[in-house]
């Protein structure tokens, strides 16, 4: 089943060969992809949105043209009890055919295959009559579930086979039925939540019947040429999980009973290991993932954090897997494969796992997007093509905004110059890639530099923008960012405080005892690259292995063991300060701040919130919290409140009559997003 390096070379000739695994073809059952690059299983919720057909056909035409070689769909649920929240599609009976048909055929018509993933969520259903297999209320869910009575068991597989026959009617190529993740099926296969004691449940036969008797069911419905691809759990990570010893069996009874492929799910959703943030090392799975390989011979698929081509041609190449399934990389670049397939993999805009606009927006039930690419998934609010009105545009500062800004308008045709006075481009992204869990900002700063090159902009480093220099431009757009704002303290001005400025560049290094006041975005972000004493790098498994518990032996359930979990190394004690009432970093990522608290909270981080400051002297920081006086005994405060617009040139220019336009930070600087300056500053350049 893996390709050879040599065969592939043959079949692909020149274009892709330094990928040339991943752009080989691979038969999934009695289906052929073009290449083994898939698009992973991601719910948009766009249904939910105006123009539901619109949008879709056009975020999923976007990466059907861009070669691909199959497309996943988002999760379809099979009956009304398996919706993941209110307001998505059923695949059943009152399915709108027309609409998927139309759906189906726009994809299929650029030679890529389209599958089906269909969903039942179980008790992680978002609904008020949610079922499980037994009456347990998910951790991450406040509803409880209503165990499922047996004959609705039955049901419920005639549902799924049902589902499929109709996936098939809209033109869907096959399915994938999705046993991972902790939804249903995965809740019938765990002894975690399968507590029953009829035919579905106790012994580890009857916990595989549920899935065993859709793949069957299924098979006989819709014949011996309808692939059947799975997406089952090759990793718990949850207590009470299933042990790899019948992970392996279940994979094996899968292939006998017709499954045509086996995709990797890795952990639940309710898992307090992290699988998809940064600090998850690339392609971390890769050991369960082969171990499933070895026991089969249908193709294995890869998942989770594949999100470069080195990476995923690296997969095929160690026989890990057969195919790699990519989600958030195909949202940051609907192009991926194409550039791989055309040698353009430079310009490839990766997914650096921030979760910020996608997971975290799925997660309270919002239409996700990208923070790398605000297309994605909102292709049709973004024209495309020309400007008819070119114009000579200055840009001044080369962080995140302006760059993004520069690319965008020189690829519409405006004649642009980007003036940063610094000696790299980047800005506070340059801030950012050296916190531990944020390294991959720098294949952002790649990316724009690159695409800068491709768009022609003149870039002009090391060269402060004046009125004067800007005299000859038509526009000028100020994307000056921010400086940090320095609270009112009475002493302040003590050699002791430092900035998150000074601290991140290197300009200053902190003591060993660390007060930092503020815990918005930055100060999180401080407090963690003050614990490990930097970062910056790519996040490796054998740490990852340590610091999460991931078990050697085979036969632990669930494949780990929070005992075993190891606290990071520190470097420093630190007090995390805020002068607001109530818990800490409330408006961090859902998706990560556990992450960051859980880091902290092993890391002995003390965490303070309702703080007056009262002074800071040689004695340390003083603070009083409800009503009581105490003396941090700290070496450095470093200051995390916020920070102020850097806005000197606005003036000038307005008074001289330029057309100005502001941007990220240097026209709103309360709380820094680089979502909202990359999609703002994407959105102003469309617009002229
Ligand atoms: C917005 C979004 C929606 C998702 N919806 C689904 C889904 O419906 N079914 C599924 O199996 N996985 C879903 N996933 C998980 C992805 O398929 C994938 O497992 C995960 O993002 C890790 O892979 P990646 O690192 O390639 O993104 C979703 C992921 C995202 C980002
Ligand atoms: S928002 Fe972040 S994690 Fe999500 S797809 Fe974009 S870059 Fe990847």
């Amino acid at each position: 089943m893996s390709p050879t390096k040599a065969s592939a070379r043959s079949e692909i000739g020149g274009a892709g060969k330094k990928f040339p695994l991943l752009s080989s073809a691979l038969k999934i059952g009695s289906m052929t992809l073009s290449n083994r690059m898939i698009m992973g299983s991601m719910h948009t919720r766009m249904e939910t949105m105006d123009r539901p057909l619109e949008r879709e056909i056009a975020f999923y035409e976007a990466r059907a043209r861009g070669h691909i070689g199959m497309i996943v769909s988002g999760g379809f649920a099979p009956n009304s009890q398996g919706l993941i929240d209110p307001g998505c599609f059923i695949m059943n009976d009152g399915i709108d055919k027309g609409y998927h048909q139309e759906l189906t055929s726009a994809v299929k018509q650029h030679g890529v295959r389209f599958v089906a993933q269909l969903l039942h969520a179980g008790r992680y259903a978002k609904i008020d009559d949610s079922v499980a297999p037994s009456a347990l209320k998910a951790p991450i869910n406040s509803r409880m579930p209503r165990a499922l009575p047996t004959k609705e068991v039955w049901e419920t597989i005639a549902d799924f086979t049902c589902a499929a026959l109709k996936a098939k009617e809209c033109g869907y190529e096959g399915i994938e039925l999705m046993g991972s993740e902790g939804y249903l099926i995965n809740q019938f296969l765990s002894p975690r939540t399968n507590h029953r004691d009829d035919e579905f449940g106790g012994s580890w036969e009857n916990r595989q019947r549920f899935l065993l008797e859709i793949v069957r069911s299924i098979r006989a419905a819709a014949g011996d040429d309808f692939p059947i691809m799975c997406r089952m759990s090759m990793l718990e990570l949850v207590d009470g999980g299933m042990p790899q010893r019948e992970i392996l069996e279940l994979a094996q009874a899968l292939q006998e009973n017709g499954v045509n492929s086996l995709t990797s799910g890795i952990g639940w959703h309710e898992s307090r290991v992290p699988t998809v943030a940064q600090v998850t090392p690339r392609a971390a799975f890769k050991r369960e993932i082969a171990a499933v390989k070895a026991v089969v011979d249908i193709p294995v698929i890869a998942t989770n954090r594949i999100n470069t081509p080195e990476v995923g041609e690296a997969i095929l190449e160690e026989g890990v897997a057969d195919a790699v399934y990519m989600a958030r990389p195909m949202l940051a670049d609907p192009d991926f494969a194409r550039k791989v397939l055309h040698g353009n993999e430079k310009l490839i805009n990766v997914c650096i796992a921030c979760n910020q606009a996608c997971l975290d927006h799925i997660f309270v039930s919002k239409v996700p997007t990208c923070l790398v690419n605000p297309r994605a998934a909102r292709e049709v609010d973004f024209p495309e093509g020309k400007t008819d009105k070119p114009e000579n545009i200055a840009v001044v500062g080369g962080g995140v905004a302006g760059m993004v800004f520069a690319m965008e308008a020189a690829d519409r045709g405006h004649s642009v110059t980007l003036f940063e006075q610094g000696n790299s481009l980047g800005g506070l992204l340059n801030l950012a890639k050296v916190i531990p869990s944020k390294g991959e900002f720098n294949d952002f700063i790649r990316y724009l530099s690159e695409r800068l090159l491709e768009t022609g902009v003149n870039v002009r480093l090391g060269e402060r923008a004046t009125p004067a220099l800007l005299e000859d431009y038509e526009r000028i757009v100020i994307a000056t960012g921010v400086a940090p704002r320095i609270p009112e303290i009475e002493g302040i001005d003590h050699p002791s405080v430092v900035t998150y400025e000074d601290v991140l560049t290197g300009k200053m290094t902190p003591g060993r005892r660390v007060a930092v006041i503020g815990a918005g975005g930055i100060g999180f972000d401080t407090a963690e690259f003050l614990l490990s004493g930097g970062g910056g790098e790519y996040a490796n498994r054998e740490d990852y292995a340590k610091e999460y518990g991931l078990a050697d032996n085979a036969d632990v359930s669930g494949g780990f063991q929070p005992d075993a979990a190891m606290a990071p190394k520190i470097q420093r004690e630190i007090f995390l300060l805020q002068r607001s009432e109530g818990r800490l970093g409330k408006t961090l990522s859902i998706t990560t701040d556990w992450i960051k608290r859980t880091r902290f909270a092993k890391s002995g981080v003390q965490m303070r919130s309702g703080v007056d400051y009262r002074r800071i002297d040689d004695k340390g920081l003083h603070i009083t919290v409800n009503g009581i006086d105490e003396t941090l005994v700290v070496d450095t405060v470093v200051i995390c409140a916020g920070q102020i617009a850097e806005t000197s040139l606005e003036k000038p220019l307005r008074a001289s009559g330029k057309t100005i336009n502001m941007i990220g930070g240097a026209l709103f600087a309360t709380e820094l997003d680089a979502q909202r300056a990359v999609d703002e500053a994407t959105r102003l350049a469309l617009s002229i």
